[in-house]
């Protein structure tokens, strides 16, 4: 086994929020590189695209050299596989999100037993805050300020201004 640890943290991402940064940060210091990985979605209707989200990513962690943007489509663990990595990382912010993560991880572990998802727990600041949430209190005209990186936030006002609702 390799002593280099990569992680994925997969997910929609649309947009990134300081709850996802903060479990970027926390997993950034266990593992050697962190590869935040952009599902190509297929079902959805995403507000940003996928290159529009990764952009946000990287320009979020434009100092940090061990966290990497990436898109994926097809299984996660069949991706991350192909990265070398070890782990695939989950936020939980409340018990509502746990029955949908066990699921998703005992599948994954049943697809890859060498892959350990591991859960991480946002700061309690954030333990509320969610893409579809901050989308919808942008559109309706309300701050999402101190709850998604300074780039996202100008993001969604650029993007608000040029969607018609
Ligand atoms: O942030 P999200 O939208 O909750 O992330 C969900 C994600 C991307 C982790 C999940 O939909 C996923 O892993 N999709 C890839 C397809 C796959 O592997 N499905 C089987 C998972 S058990």
């Amino acid at each position: 086994m390799s002593a280099y640890r990569i992680a994925i943290y997969p997910g929609s991402f649309d947009p990134l929020t300081l709850g996802h940064v903060d479990i970027i940060l926390r997993g950034s210091s266990l593992f050697d590189k962190i590869v935040v990985a952009v599902l190509g979605n297929i079902e959805k209707k995403p507000l940003f695209s996928v290159d529009e989200r990764m952009e946000m990513i990287r320009e979020t962690f434009s100092d940090r050299t061990n966290v990497e943007a990436d898109t994926f489509s097809g299984l996660l663990v069949g991706y991350a596989t192909s990265k070398g990595a070890t782990a695939i990382v989950r936020g939980i912010r409340a018990i509502s999100d746990f029955e949908y993560e066990f699921q998703m991880a005992l599948m994954n572990r049943r697809l890859a037993p060498s892959i350990e998802t591991v859960f991480m727990m946002p700061a309690e600041e954030y333990s509320y805050v969610s893409s579809r949430l901050i989308k919808e209190v942008a559109m309706l005209g309300g701050s999402v300020k101190g709850l998604v990186p300074e780039c996202v936030g100008q993001r969604l006002n650029e993007k608000l201004r040029s969607t018609t609702i």
